[in-house]
């Protein structure tokens, strides 16, 4: 039976289990998918069971998916840019290093009813995630993109893997056609201190975060009369996407899947 694991830490709130676990039966596919807590001390050795073909393949979260990549023999052009992998995959003997959350990120806007095109996009939070949404963005052509973190450097360091970012203080807000929540600000309810309040309508919100379902930022977006999309759809691409690179083929994609992972 094959064996896939998620590795990070914490761990505890990963939903990759449940939903690899659902296509692997939906797919008649004889492999099991568990979460493993580790530390960095046990990045190496875990990695190297992909290699001696003891475990099938791997899905990278926080705090691991730009460490791991001491470990790989090659990573995919999305991932090398980002520096940051989230599947692991063994391919001629290689271990390889693949970035799903941009396609995550890019299926899950394409799902909405909104042409982001030719969109300014305000970015707030420097964290992992937002090499992978910067990359997404790109790919689809939207016209500028402004960065905004509590710690500036960590904004300016982003300068280093892609042109054309600009920063602001964060406080500061920029004229913008779709903001993006990158920061873990909403995942215990919080708010994020900006002033949001001058913000008019026909703008999308959009939060990585995806429980709770609506966050603050969420609901302040919906409030000032604009579209809002939550993580979700992002994190179900990027496993399926993963799934693609160890089974072949995307699982279907359906809104069972959705009310599935909602039912927790
Ligand atoms: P990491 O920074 O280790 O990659 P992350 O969860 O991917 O972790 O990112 C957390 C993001 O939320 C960061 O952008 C962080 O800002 P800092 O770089 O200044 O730490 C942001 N964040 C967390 N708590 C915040 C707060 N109280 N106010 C503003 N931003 C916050």
């Amino acid at each position: 039976m094959k064996k896939y694991f998620v590795i990070g830490n914490p761990i505890d709130h990963s939903l990759s289990p449940k939903l690899h676990n659902y296509w692997f039966k939906e797919n008649n596919i004889n492999a099991t998918y568990d979460k493993k807590k580790i530390d960095e001390t046990d990045l190496k050795s875990i990695i190297l069971k992909v290699k001696e073909k003891k475990i099938n393949g791997i899905n990278v979260t926080v705090p691991f998916k730009k460490k791991v990549i001491a470990y790989l023999d090659k990573l995919s052009p999305e991932a090398k840019q980002t520096q940051s992998v989230n599947t692991i995959t063994l391919s001629n003997n290689n271990l390889v290093g693949y970035n799903t959350d941009i396609f995550g990120f890019m299926r899950a806007i394409k799902n909405l009813n909104f042409k982001i095109e030719g969109k300014k996009i305000f970015i707030l939070g420097a964290g992992g995630v937002v090499p992978s949404i910067i990359f997404a963005l790109k790919q689809m052509s939207v016209s500028k993109i402004t960065i905004s973190n509590r710690t500036r450097q960590k904004a300016d360091d982003l300068k280093n893997l892609f042109e054309n970012l600009n920063v602001k203080d964060w406080g500061d807000i920029p004229e913008f056609d779709v903001i993006i929540n990158a920061t873990s600000l909403g995942l215990k309810n919080e708010k994020i201190n900006l002033d949001l309040s001058k913000v008019k309508n026909n703008k999308l919100f959009y939060d990585v975060i995806y429980n709770p379902t609506e966050t603050n930022f969420l609901k302040k977006g919906k409030e000032l009369g604009n579209m809002t999309e939550n993580g979700k759809n992002m994190f179900i691409f990027q496993a399926s996407a993963a799934f693609k690179l160890w089974h072949g083929e995307e699982p279907k994609y359906n809104s069972e899947i959705l009310k599935f992972l909602n039912n927790d």
